[in-house]
């Protein structure tokens, strides 16, 4: 994979500045109106048709519901997700009630855009996101029973950082992007 040494150049400082922390600061919480700020966020992503499909767990340490959702973290996100002030589970529509119909063709698709506005709003607050897939998927459904047709995807700890980001963080180059998706062309 090809590298790109100047990952941040040029782009607009809310997305050069942000990074996934692994540490949150434990005495910072996250207030109800950062809370709703965040998810007025995520409800204006665009999505296919507008047909909205995402959906939100939120709970913050010391509420009831916090421990529905850190007791089904895995040992990797549990060192640094249960400090964080704000855990987000996130969903997405994805059948028509438990028919096998789509509700969306882009429900994930769509989700990921809900999130990116989610985390980019949460910078612009001061606040740092570190979305994850390490916790107990299967548990975590058990335990809070969405509706039919709607799939805990991800989740998103939030809260102020309590490291800088790593030195090393790389990406694939611009020039990757357009030709890793294909083949060159045939020689004669
Ligand atoms: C869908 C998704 C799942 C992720 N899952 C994990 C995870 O399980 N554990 C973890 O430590 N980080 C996880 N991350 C964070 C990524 O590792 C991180 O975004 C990536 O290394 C790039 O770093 P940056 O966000 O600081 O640029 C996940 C990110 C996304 C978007």
């Amino acid at each position: 994979m090809r590298r790109d040494p100047e990952p941040l150049g040029g782009i607009h400082p809310l997305l050069a500045g942000r990074f996934s922390p692994s540490r949150f600061d434990p005495a910072a919480g996250v207030d109800d109106d950062s809370l709703g700020l965040l998810l007025e966020a995520a409800r204006w992503a665009p999505s296919a048709g507008n047909s909205q499909p995402w959906g939100f767990f939120a709970s913050r340490p010391g509420e009831p519901d916090h421990g529905r959702v850190v007791r089904h973290l895995a040992p990797s996100s549990a060192r640094w997700a249960r400090d964080a002030g704000l855990l987000v589970v996130t969903l997405a529509h994805r059948h028509v009630d438990d028919t096998p119909l789509l509700y969306s063709e882009f429900a994930d698709y769509d989700l990921g855009q809900a999130v990116a506005h989610l985390t980019l709003q949460a910078q612009a607050m001061g606040l740092a996101a570190r979305q994850f897939r390490a916790f107990d998927l299967e548990g975590l459904t058990e335990e809070l029973r969405p509706n039919p047709g709607w799939a805990i995807v991800s989740m998103i700890a939030l809260g102020q950082a309590a490291e800088e980001p790593a030195k090393d963080r790389d990406r694939r180059s611009v020039t990757d992007l357009l030709s890793a998706p294909w083949s060159p062309p045939d020689t004669p």
